[in-house]
């Protein structure tokens, strides 16, 4: 009878056999969320899957989604194919058969409770909610570093461009002295169309509501206050300081006239909507300004190029210098980008599926244990930037007689000039560029110009964004 040989693998083969590792199990990742962001993140991780995976070194997979209304989430999803739908975030947050939860919801109340449950249940956390860590983000970095999990939120800031983790870990060995970004894309897309098209406030609002890039109810954008969200995070990873939403100075474009942005234009300028977190000594210590408020950016800078709804941040370190990043600052697959970037990062975490903590990795806040007592934050009435006067006469003005005036109040005018006004039969106006002045001080000299002139002054700031000098 023939018997077949039997093939025994060679002691090479054996060998090669047993170092072949296991694949890693998949990370398993449960979604609350399937709107704007949440379904973008489920689209490109189906397109891109092969090579997330292969950059993750794991499988990313969706196994759960909670909504309100499951049958909308499905179809959100593509009908969400192997994927729990479950009707409560919470029960999404003690799921033993999630590693990551996605919150990609929103708000600050419900939202927390569902963050706060998944990090004690032994969850990380991906988030793409500024207004959830501005407000509750020093809370919620505790409870995630007692529980050694991550609470990952590149999302939040700027969309699909990388600040936070420029600056937690590309930037981590530099002393931050300021940074300055365009952050909001909603106030960015008014004011680019303020200054391209000559139109006034509520037409460009109107123009970004019909094209999705305005809410119906826009105050929190052109306010300030998504600006400001984004700012206090920021700041916080810059500085090593708590995030302070509460101490940061917010005006919006709300009140912003179109002949402002054409004066702003006369004089080789861009208004912007500006975040600005700046370190200064004072009176020995370390503080920190944080304010976000329409500025004067010189026209050929980089952020006063920013146009549209696109995001940008400088930033100065002592040892990189100035490092610029820009790019789509909001939009479904912009901001799915960030939120898979985390997810790709917990991916690599050797026990991400563990239950025991994963140690100390990657501070939430970009600093492990803060050095020092936190800086302390500077109010606005000391903060010195150049301003604009803009000054729309109601009779004849005398140039010298304006100058002599705003002397007497101590602010030196470095650039005078007359433009041609915005409205046909004005009067002309005369615009100054004064040498930066101490926000309180100019606020004072500008109320008595208006007084003794009898002329409606515009004050606006200036914004050089270079590198800090003793003089700004
Ligand atoms: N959109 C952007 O470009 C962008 C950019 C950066 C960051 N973000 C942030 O990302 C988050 C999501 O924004 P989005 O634009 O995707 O919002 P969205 O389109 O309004 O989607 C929100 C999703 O959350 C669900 N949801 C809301 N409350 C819920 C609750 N109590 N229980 C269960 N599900 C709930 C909604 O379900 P229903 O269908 O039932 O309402 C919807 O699926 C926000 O924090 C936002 O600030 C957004």
């Amino acid at each position: 009878m023939f018997v077949e040989p039997q093939l025994s693998p060679s002691p090479e083969v054996h060998a090669s056999a047993r170092r072949a590792p296991a694949p890693p199990p998949a990370l398993r990742v449960g979604m609350i969320g399937t709107g704007t962001v949440g379904s973008g993140v489920w689209r490109v991780l189906r397109r891109n899957q092969d090579l997330i995976n292969a950059r993750a070194g794991r499988a990313i997979e969706i196994v759960a989604v909670a909504a309100r209304n499951t049958a909308r989430a499905a179809a959100a999803l593509d009908g969400a194919p192997g994927v729990r739908l479950l009707a409560d975030p919470l029960q999404l947050a003690a799921d033993p058969g999630v590693d990551v939860v996605l919150e990609l919801a929103g708000g600050t109340g419900a939202a927390r409770d569902w963050v706060q449950a998944a990090l004690v249940h032994g969850k990380h956390v991906v988030t793409a909610n500024k207004a959830l860590l501005a407000t509750h983000g020093e809370a919620l970095a505790q409870t995630a570093a007692r529980h050694g999990r991550v609470l990952a939120y590149e999302a939040a800031v700027a969309g699909s461009v990388p600040v936070i983790k420029a600056l937690r870990e590309g930037l981590a060995a530099n002393r931050i002295t300021a940074l300055a970004g365009v952050l909001n894309g909603t106030s960015n897309y008014i004011l680019t169309r303020m200054q391209a098209a000559g139109l006034g406030f509520a037409a460009a609002l109107t123009e970004a509501q019909a094209l999705g890039y305005a809410e119906a109810d826009p105050a929190f954008d052109v306010d300030g206050t998504d600006a400001a969200h984004k700012l206090a995070l920021l700041a916080a990873n810059a500085f090593g300081m708590p995030v302070r939403l509460d101490a940061v100075h917010v005006e919006g474009i709300r009140d912003l006239q179109r002949g402002d942005v054409a004066a702003a234009a006369h004089l080789g300028y861009a208004v912007k909507l500006l975040a600005v977190a700046e370190q200064q000594e004072c009176e020995g210590r370390v503080a920190i300004q944080l304010r976000v408020h329409p500025a004067l950016v010189p026209a050929r800078h980089p952020l006063a190029l920013l146009d549209g709804a696109t995001n940008g941040l400088l930033v100065h370190g002592d040892a990189a210098g100035s490092a610029f990043f820009s790019g789509a600052g909001a939009g479904s697959e912009p901001t799915a980008s960030a939120v898979l970037a985390d997810l790709i990062d917990l991916a690599r975490l050797p026990a991400v599926s563990s239950p025991a903590p994963t140690g100390p990795g990657v501070p939430t806040l970009g600093t492990h244990r803060r050095a020092g007592n936190a800086p302390a934050v500077l109010p606005m009435a000391p903060v010195k930037t150049p301003h604009l006067l803009r000054l729309l006469p109601g009779a004849a003005l005398c140039e010298t007689a304006v100058l002599r005036a705003l002397a007497r109040d101590g602010v030196r005018v470095r650039r005078r000039t007359w433009a041609a006004p915005v409205t046909p039969g004005g009067a002309p106006e005369l615009l100054l560029l004064t040498a930066p002045t101490p926000d309180a001080l100019a606020a004072q000299a500008t109320a008595h110009l208006q007084a003794y002139t009898g002329a409606q002054v515009r004050r606006l700031r200036v914004e050089l964004c270079s590198a800090p000098t003793d003089e700004q």
